[in-house]
């Protein structure tokens, strides 16, 4: 097949784009490298089945002439990360909004697949033991900004919908719970490769709130495997489905584990939430996704534990000092 990958400089789209590559499939990325770094597709420039576009989901003529050429499209392009979504609420919201608009009514106008990448963001405050899709939301205020990345990807994931309700587009939509792995920035928030970054240095690793809070982390290659198991299955049109993993460890536990597991001497400090994202700043507590659709559908566990997602992290980042 001939994909469009939007977002694929990115951590997860780059990882993607190898994937599909090496199935066989040609590949196009279109990225704008906001956030994605063009040296996370090193590994395929030389590839004959991949191209690089760095442009972006905004401007609609690039998008439809890459479309034209496309049989599928994986859009994971957006503005991501709580630091950048909370100090660029504007451009965070209409590349969101819009670009995934953009790409929707591009796949519609060609009638090809569309694979629309959602977030456990959607549920917000919601720490229910175990998060299915079909969970109420439970949000702050609009003009808390922190919400506002929650709000752009469910109004994704309602316009995905209908248009494959209404306009009967092949479209997927999957919710990806926290992601870890090479290639993540800890540039935007991101907090395991912030605190692996930290130990191997052996810098205080720096803990928002009390630490009490507790996460459930994904590795990247499991979420690509998912990711592809979705995507090329009759079963899953029109669905949207959490790709995660549902271990779940406080952040300060979380701290210990990274200083442990890389011979760390970092000690560990606490910044309250306030003075990281400024007043009114709001959290959630727990967040842990039910994976029973996803095992359901196409048979998919997470194989990667914990220790292995901060080794490979490690790993990487001592590959590239
Ligand atoms: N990593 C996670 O834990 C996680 C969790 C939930 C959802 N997601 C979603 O998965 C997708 C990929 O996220 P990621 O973690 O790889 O983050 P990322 O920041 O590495 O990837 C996003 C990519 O989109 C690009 N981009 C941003 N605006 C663009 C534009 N206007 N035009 C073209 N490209 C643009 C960025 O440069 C970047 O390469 C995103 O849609 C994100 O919302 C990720």
């Amino acid at each position: 097949m001939r994909i469009l990958v939007t977002g694929g400089a990115g951590f997860i789209g780059s990882h993607l784009c190898e994937r599909l590559v090496e199935d066989g499939h040609a590949v196009t990325a279109l990225d704008n490298l906001s956030t994605g770094v063009a040296s996370n597709l090193s590994g395929l420039s030389s590839s004959a089945n991949f191209d690089f576009i760095e442009g972006s989901i905004l401007d609609i003529e690039l998008l439809n002439e890459l479309i034209d050429q496309s049989d599928y499209i994986f859009h994971l392009a957006a503005a991501v990360g709580v630091f950048n979504i909370v100090n660029n609420p504007l451009a965070s919201l209409l590349t969101n909004i819009r670009g995934t608009e953009n790409v929707l009514e591009g796949a519609l106008r060609r009638n090809i697949p569309v694979f629309i990448t959602s977030s456990s963001e959607v549920y917000g405050k919601n720490v229910s033991d175990s998060l299915r899709e079909s969970d109420d939301r439970i949000l702050g205020s609009p003009v808390t900004l922190r919400w506002s990345y929650s709000e752009a990807k469910a109004i994704d994931e309602s316009l995905a919908y209908a248009y494959f309700v209404e306009k009967k587009l092949e479209t997927r939509i999957v919710r990806f719970f926290n992601t870890v792995g090479p290639r993540q920035l800890g540039a935007y928030g991101m907090v395991v490769p912030r605190f692996v970054r930290a130990a191997l240095n052996n810098e205080p690793i720096t803990i928002y709130g009390t630490g009490e809070q507790t996460r459930c982390f994904g590795h990247v290659y499991d979420a690509v495997e998912a990711v592809i198991r979705i995507a090329f299955s009759p079963d899953t049109i029109g669905k949207v489905i959490n790709i995660g993993n549902d271990f779940e460890i406080s952040i300060n536990d979380l701290a210990q584990r990274v200083i442990s597991e890389t011979g760390s001497k970092s000690s560990v400090v606490y910044v309250p939430y306030e003075e990281a994202y400024g007043d009114g700043f709001e959290d959630m507590e727990r967040r842990v996704p039910n994976i029973e659709l996803i095992n359901q559908l196409v048979g998919w566990k997470p194989q990667r534990d914990l220790s292995t997602m901060i080794s490979d992290i490690a790993k990487e980042m001592n590959s590239t000092n």
